[in-house]
């Protein structure tokens, strides 16, 4: 589709799946800020619109192709010329494909790419040809003190990009290649930034962060090397990470987590599935004793520690049995948090191979029981909190009646608290007392004001 425009004035962006999709559209619009450009939250009127896409599950990426079918009706039809950009997963899934379904696409910028964003922009307004930019492997060419971030209190840092599992399943290794890991002085240089700029959390992303620095021996700088050299950063108050592979969670993580001030006691441990069976298909490479080994392990040397899990329901060949040693595992650990999802066969990963054999309505009787069974187990936790005293980081207003301000908090355990403060006190850590919760969220009181007021 041929574009002849003349300057970019405004940008609209839109981004659908995980944390490193909305860090990459972060990153992407502080690049856009440089050049000038200015956000737009109306799509009809914007003269670049990006959408930074997921290819996870099929849900995702159908809701992406139907939103720019949509577009591709109104944009071009009204002869509005604006500058149409895919970007994220889905980018690096279809490649050039994409402009079969989608004409009025005018650029495809793979996961790897990101920092080419401005040179493509350029290519595009200047020569008005469609353009593919899907490198396989990330390399580092990102300034990241750039990045725009809307929140104050908390920012996500990207540490390593790409995943080496192969778990059958997952498009991600396909989507954004082999693990490369970005050197820690940088990642401290840009955590440093951040505490200057008052963010008191830090959230260090990538598909497996456990097996941060492996790809890089030379530097010496394993994943929980990383975190003894973040907790040294004064004023930087928390220390979370997303996501990880039980396989790589070591002992010295685990003891990270005891003895580090800022590392949070919540470690995300995904299981997947509850049957060895199933395990040896998906390529998890443990076995669930092994896996709750190691749970058990983490919870003797942190005690008080939170888990988080993802599990698949309806994997290929799962029988009831199967499922229900899924279930079991579920019930007995007691996860804070559990991310649940039905099977959905993706193009390219191994477990095409095998039929999608498993009924959407078994899948999905499944998946409600797990969700069933986590509500229950959640809310029993939330009741044993109640009367407690909580340290909370205060992200934002929650909501503000007449004069009565509700703040939004989280714990060092990612519970979302809510209580009556003032403004002020975002960005602070602060004392409250639990009194009642509602679904996944506790309410309490203000104990001590002021009393852990941070210094900047
Ligand atoms: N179908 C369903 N869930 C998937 N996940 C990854 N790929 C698939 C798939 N094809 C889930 C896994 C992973 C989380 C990010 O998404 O549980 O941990
Ligand atoms: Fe996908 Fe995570 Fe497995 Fe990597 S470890 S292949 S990102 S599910």
């Amino acid at each position: 589709m041929t574009t002849t425009l003349r300057k970019l004035n405004t940008y609209y962006i839109r981004t659908y799946g995980c944390q490193m999709n909305e860090l990459d559209t972060e990153i992407m619009v502080g690049q856009l800020k440089a050049r000038g450009l200015q956000a737009c939250d109306d799509e009809t009127k914007a003269d670049l619109l990006i959408f930074n896409t997921c290819s996870i599950r099929d849900l995702a990426e159908r809701k992406v192709m139907g939103k720019l079918g949509q577009l591709g009706n109104l944009g071009r039809i009204k002869n509005r010329r604006a500058v149409i950009g895919i970007t994220g997963c889905m980018a690096n899934a279809k490649k050039e494909g994409l402009f079969r379904k989608l004409p009025h696409v005018d650029f495809v910028l793979g996961t790897n790419n990101i920092g080419d964003l401005n040179h493509v922009l350029d290519e595009v307004v200047q020569t008005g040809r469609q353009l593919v930019m899907t490198d396989d492997e990330f390399s580092e060419n990102l300034n990241y003190l750039q990045t725009h971030r809307e929140d104050k209190v908390k920012a996500f840092v990207s540490i390593i990009r790409g995943c080496d599992k192969h778990c059958t399943y997952c498009v991600v290794p396909y989507t954004r290649g082999p693990e490369v890991s970005r050197p820690p002085e940088s990642i401290i240089e840009e955590c440093r930034h951040l505490v200057s700029q008052g963010y008191k959390e830090i959230t260090l992303l990538g598909q497996n962060v456990n097996s941060y620095g492996k790809d890089k021996p030379e530097w010496t700088c394993l994943f929980h090397d990383l975190l003894y050299k973040l907790d040294q950063i004064p004023g930087l108050e928390r220390v979370r990470y997303m996501t990880s592979h039980p396989i790589d969670i070591s002992r010295e993580l685990m003891e990270a987590t005891r003895d580090l001030r800022t590392l949070c006691e919540f470690v995300h441990f995904p299981i997947q599935s509850g049957s060895d069976r199933i395990l040896r298909k998906m390529h998890r490479i443990y076995k669930k004793e092994q896996y709750l080994e190691k749970v058990a392990m983490l919870k003797e040397i942190v005690p008080n520690v939170a888990l988080g899990t993802d599990m698949i329901v309806g994997f290929p060949t799962e029988t009831d049995e199967e499922f229900e040693e899924t279930y079991k595992v579920m019930e007995d650990i007691e996860y804070a948090f559990a991310f649940l999802f039905a099977y959905s066969p993706r193009k390219g990963t191994p477990s095409m191979r095998w039929k999608d054999d498993i009924p959407e309505d078994v899948k999905n009787q499944r998946l409600q029981r797990l969700i069933g069974l986590q509500n229950e187990i959640t809310a029993k936790q939330l009741a044993d909190m109640l009367g407690q005293e909580v340290e909370v980081l205060v992200e934002k207003l929650n909501r503000s009646d007449r004069g009565h301000n509700i703040l939004k908090s989280r714990t060092r355990c990612w519970r979302k608290v809510i209580f009556p403060g003032e403004p002020s006190m975002i960005g602070t850590l602060q004392r409250v007392k639990i009194h009642s919760f509602s679904n996944q969220t506790l309410i309490g009181e203000l104990v001590q004001k002021n009393s852990l007021v941070l210094q900047h």
